[in-house]
């Protein structure tokens, strides 16, 4: 739990609304949480999703884990109170991008379950989509852009998730894109198919 620390703030409502906003943009101001192993292709997809949408005039934005870990939370490392954190945060950024009436997709690993369900719970109904990015550990670890399966086998990295740090699969998610499975086409697919089929766009 994060304590308030702050005492005599009040928050204030502008005159344009969320409401107003979406108009303008004609869309659906929601969060798509994508989550998944290290090297599953949760950044990849967000990204191909986004350009999708841009094409169809529709402006989304991604969150993702390696670049808001160079500024907004550059002071956190990977210790599990390090990980909560840094998804608290990523939430409540979430929620604010998606109450300008962005379809914001975050790009975390996000390994632990009450963290995801805290930042589903910042949210009204039907305006989380959790998207379960599916790789079995062999192909990340045969992908390894990075080579940081590499060093965490070797023992260079610790506590590296799905080696020596667990990471919690969803068991309600909206959405689970296997990317072994498919092509980034046939998955960015399955993903715009499933925004339709909620009328997001
Ligand atoms: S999360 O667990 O807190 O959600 P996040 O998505 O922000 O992680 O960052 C994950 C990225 O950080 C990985 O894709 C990888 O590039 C890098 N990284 C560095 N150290 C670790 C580690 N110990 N465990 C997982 N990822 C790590």
């Amino acid at each position: 739990m994060t304590i308030q620390k702050a005492t005599n703030i009040t928050w204030h409502d502008g005159n344009i609304t969320r409401d107003d906003r979406e108009r303008l943009l004609n869309q659906k101001g929601i969060v798509i949480w994508f989550t998944g192993l290290s090297a599953s292709g949760k950044s990849t997809l967000a990204r191909a999703v986004e350009e999708k949408l841009f094409e169809q005039g529709h402006l989304a934005y991604v969150l993702d884990g390696d670049n808001i870990r160079h500024g907004l939370n550059k002071n956190l490392g990977f210790s599990p109170e390090d990980r909560e954190e840094n998804i608290r945060r990523i939430g409540e950024v979430a929620k604010l991008f998606a109450d300008a009436g962005l379809i914001t997709m975050t790009a975390f690993i996000s390994p632990y379950r009450a963290d995801r369900d805290k930042a589903r719970e910042l949210m009204e109904e039907g305006r989380f989509f959790e998207i379960y990015v599916h790789v079995p550990l062999s192909i990340a670890e045969e992908r390894d852009p990075k080579g940081l399966y590499k060093k965490a086998r070797a023992g260079e990295i610790k506590q590296f998730t799905g080696i020596d740090a667990p990471y919690e699969a969803p068991q309600h998610a909206e959405l689970i894109v296997d990317t072994g499975k498919y092509s980034l086409q046939e998955s960015v697919e399955l993903v715009l198919d499933y925004l339709q089929a909620q009328k997001v766009i």
